[in-house]
């Protein structure tokens, strides 16, 4: 069999309303680390999708006064799917919790849960927050309030199905306590491993005062708890449960257990704690990983749909372009961390990293060949310190990006792309012009610059994939070396690859001026 794919989940999103820059911060960073792998030369899954079932997006549809299928349906292709595409997100598939293929496997797994015996009846009385969609603890709530949402929650006296969720708990400790990359960063590990030995009581997988959801198999009366329903998108998208000669089965078997699942702190506990216990009572591995990463905040409280404090991504890519939308959450805010977003500090290191560091670098260089040496890239050379430091550059953003440290694996290209900058500044090539006898001097100098941008092209094309295409095709690399994505990380280092003879263009400013900031 081959090697397994690497397979890369965000959470599902609900539909309530159209996506906000929060949502979007997941998704590209999931869109980034999944394609950083692809150029490791990996096999790579990447799944996203919609989470449409449960009293939330119900009531929403109600108060719009339509039914919430069309109203799925109308935000999945008007508001989401767009977005995702505006963004550049390269996902292989798109799960919608109502889709047929994920409501039958569902059901079968709720039943084979049963038929082992980790399901009973049993009566759930206490409070639910329906924007967190979850039973709440007293411990959760202030003066009465949801602590996420800070309004009051519904008190439910309801019978349900119940999974054993409890028995899991020495399980799960274990699990962490032996893989403690399997819960990152370390705070959410922490406060996972707390939540464990507080106590977990078992938990309701149905309702019953609603029917917006899947039917519980055996009690048709109950729909299956939006959560449950929901977790297991990551798994009935591939196949789960399937026979394993058939096409899902295998799919299942070359995917399975997903290496990461990315998500926001605020649903933690549904992915650390409920989901490895659901796997492990179907007998079923556990994901290698789940991450947290941090809040994008509005006024020190998380952005959110519910408040309708979201920013849409387009306010910010319609001024400063997909790419710099793409970097700058990522290059700005340690992963794990929570930030804010700034205006002024994204107009800031725009001009600073990308217009000036990176793009001009890109324009200088190509105006410059196109000066002194027709437009064609010079005789192949090499300066050693320039070499040298890609290989550490490449070995250590490889070591950070694949360790989700975003921010780190940026930097470290990023001060290579300043070490190019100081070089051209140090060779003075303008200067060598002056006199011919200079040629073969001057024409290394643009030799090494255009192929430390080669390299620069290729280890940011994860993180800015359009932009790093044009750069591409204006290096004449396109003809002569093939796809941008198809350049492996482990190659980049390797000095030389732009062979001498070929043709530069200029190509648009890759980073332009930005406008006066809009009111
Ligand atoms: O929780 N900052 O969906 P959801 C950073 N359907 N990330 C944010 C964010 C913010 N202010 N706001 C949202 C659900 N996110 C469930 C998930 S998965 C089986 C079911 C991102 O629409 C972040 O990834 O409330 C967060 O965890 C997710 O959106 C919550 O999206
Ligand atoms: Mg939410």
């Amino acid at each position: 069999m081959s090697a397994k794919t690497f397979y890369l989940t965000t959470p599902i999103y609900y539909v309530n309303d159209a996506p906000h820059i929060g949502h979007a911060y997941t998704t590209v960073a999931g869109d980034v680390l999944t394609r950083w792998h692809r150029q490791r030369g990996e096999n790579v899954w990447f799944l996203t999708g919609t989470d449409e079932h449960g009293e939330k997006v119900l009531n929403t549809a109600t108060a719009n006064g339509v039914s919430p299928q069309n109203w799925c349906d109308n935000l999945v292709e008007n508001k989401w799917k767009p977005v995702w595409k505006a963004l550049n997100i390269a996902n292989d598939d798109f799960i919608r919790t109502t889709e047929p293929r994920h409501m039958e496997r569902v059901q079968r797994f709720m039943q084979q849960l049963k038929d082992a015996g980790h399901v009973y009846a049993g009566k759930f009385e206490g409070p639910y927050c329906v924007g967190c969609e979850e039973f709440k603890l007293p411990g959760d709530l202030v003066e009465g309030n949801c602590k996420v949402h800070g309004k009051p929650c519904a008190m439910l006296s309801e019978d349900n199905w119940f999974f054993k969720l409890s028995a899991f708990v020495p399980a799960l400790l274990e699990h962490y306590k032996k893989n403690p990359e399997a819960c990152q960063p370390e705070s959410a590990r922490n406060e996972v491993v707390a939540f464990l030995e507080s106590g977990v009581r078992d938990l309701s997988i149905s309702r019953s005062s609603f029917d917006w959801g899947i039917p519980v198999p055996w009690d048709t009366d109950q729909v299956i708890y939006v959560w449950f329903d929901a977790l297991l998108n990551y798994a009935t998208a591939i196949g789960l449960g399937d026979d394993p000669d058939s096409q899902g089965g295998k799919k299942f078997a070359q995917t399975w257990p997903a290496d990461v699942h990315l998500v926001g702190k605020d649903i933690l506990r549904f992915h650390a704690v409920i989901w490895p216990a659901m796997l492990m009572a179907a007998g079923l591995p556990v994901p290698g990983k789940v991450f947290a990463h941090g809040w994008l905040l509005v006024g020190g409280e998380k952005m959110s749909k519910s408040k309708l404090t979201g920013i849409a991504p387009e306010t910010i890519t319609d001024h400063f372009g997909v790419d710099a939308f793409r970097y700058y959450f990522l290059r700005a805010i340690p992963f794990g961390s929570d930030g804010s977003f700034s205006w002024e500090d994204m107009g800031a290191r725009y001009t600073s990293e990308l217009a000036n560091d990176f793009g001009n670098l890109a324009s200088r260089l190509i105006a410059m060949i196109e000066k002194y040496c027709e437009g064609v890239i010079p005789a192949v050379a090499r300066d050693e310190n320039l070499a040298t430091m890609l290989e550490s550059t490449v070995s250590s953003a490889d070591s950070m990006m694949c360790a989700l440290d975003f921010q780190g694996g940026i930097a470290a290209i990023m001060d290579f792309c300043k070490r190019v900058n100081g070089y051209v500044t140090e060779q003075e090539p303008w200067a060598m012009a002056k006199d011919p006898a200079n040629k073969a001097a001057l024409e290394a100098v643009l030799y090494n610059t255009a192929e430390a941008i080669r390299a620069l092209a290729v280890l940011l094309h994860p993180v800015m994939p359009q932009t790093t295409q044009f750069l591409w095709e204006s290096l004449g690399a396109q003809a002569t070396l093939g796809d941008i994505s198809t350049q492996h990380i482990s190659a980049v280092s390797a000095w030389g690859q732009l062979p001498s003879g070929s043709r530069v263009t200029k190509g648009a400013v890759l980073f332009p001026r930005l406008e006066e900031k809009p009111e």
